[in-house]
């Protein structure tokens, strides 16, 4: 079931996902070689409690295995979830940092792959077409398109300069829940459910683009979505509101609302 958000809901929301914007935009800045991904993760936590919010993430257990962070950090062939660690980051490294936020009762959830250092110009590349494939998408979120138009939007240009877009995750409605219908997938085929987007929606956008095959496997640790060639991937997310006015970025640091 698909639930409309009235204008004083996506204010709220507007507010959750500010500050998730906020956060990614000091977690982005502070990515470096050298630092490691738990690094990154209590940073993204201290943070979150600094501003009023609750980690979305942490405590998540949509099958076998509980998400035991605040952050989703997947580096070069990981594809999503990957969870801090240890783990160093290095110069010519790619990382997606994926955050999510509970605040006043709604969720905000959004998602970037930043460079470690100077990186190889392919990845540069493949970054720069996920991150326009994400708004390609945005541009269909009118109320009297359809879920497909957003899929084919963002595949098309995925696979336009030569990518391919993962299928087994997709984005999702977001509201007082992280995931909610309907879902967003990044593909489309005939007979998939296409429901309309109607005004007052709040969809969560966020193609995963691989350099090599769209295949993927999970790690031992249940989480960890790895390229089954190993080649690199990347992911952008932002939570965009459907209005009377078109696409509004919620997740967008300047998002004027
Ligand atoms: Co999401």
């Amino acid at each position: 079931m698909v639930l409309l958000k009235s204008p004083e809901e996506i204010a709220i929301m507007r507010e959750a996902c500010r500050i998730v914007a906020e956060i990614l935009e000091e977690l982005a800045r502070a990515v470096r070689p050298g630092i490691t991904t738990d690094e990154l993760d209590r940073m993204a936590e201290e943070l979150t409690y600094r501003k009023g919010a609750r980690p979305a993430f942490k405590g998540y257990k949509p099958g076998d295995v509980v998400y035991p962070k605040t952050l989703c950090v997947s580096v070069n062939e990981e594809i999503v979830h990957g969870i801090p660690s240890g783990r160093r980051l290095k110069a010519g490294d790619i990382v997606g940092l994926d955050f999510g936020v509970v605040y006043q009762g709604f969720y905000g959830d959004a998602a970037r792959t930043v460079a470690v250092g100077k990186i190889a110009e392919s990845a540069e590349r493949l970054l720069r077409v996920t991150r326009e494939a994400l708004y390609c998408g945005i541009e269909q979120c009118r109320a009297g398109n359809r879920i497909g138009d957003i899929a084919r939007a963002v595949q098309e240009h995925a696979e336009g300069a030569g990518y391919s877009v993962v299928e087994e995750f997709a984005g999702h409605g977001i509201g007082r829940k992280l995931h909610e219908d309907p879902q967003v997938p990044n593909y489309f085929r005939r007979g998939m459910p296409n429901p309309r987007l109607q005004e007052g929606m709040v969809l969560a956008i966020e193609p995963m683009v691989n350099e090599g095959t769209a295949r993927l496997r999970i790690m031992k640790d249940g989480w960890t979505a790895v390229t089954a060639d190993g080649k690199l991937s990347a992911h952008f997310e932002h939570s965009v509101a459907i209005t009377g006015n078109g696409p509004v970025i919620l997740t967008e640091l300047d998002a004027n609302v």
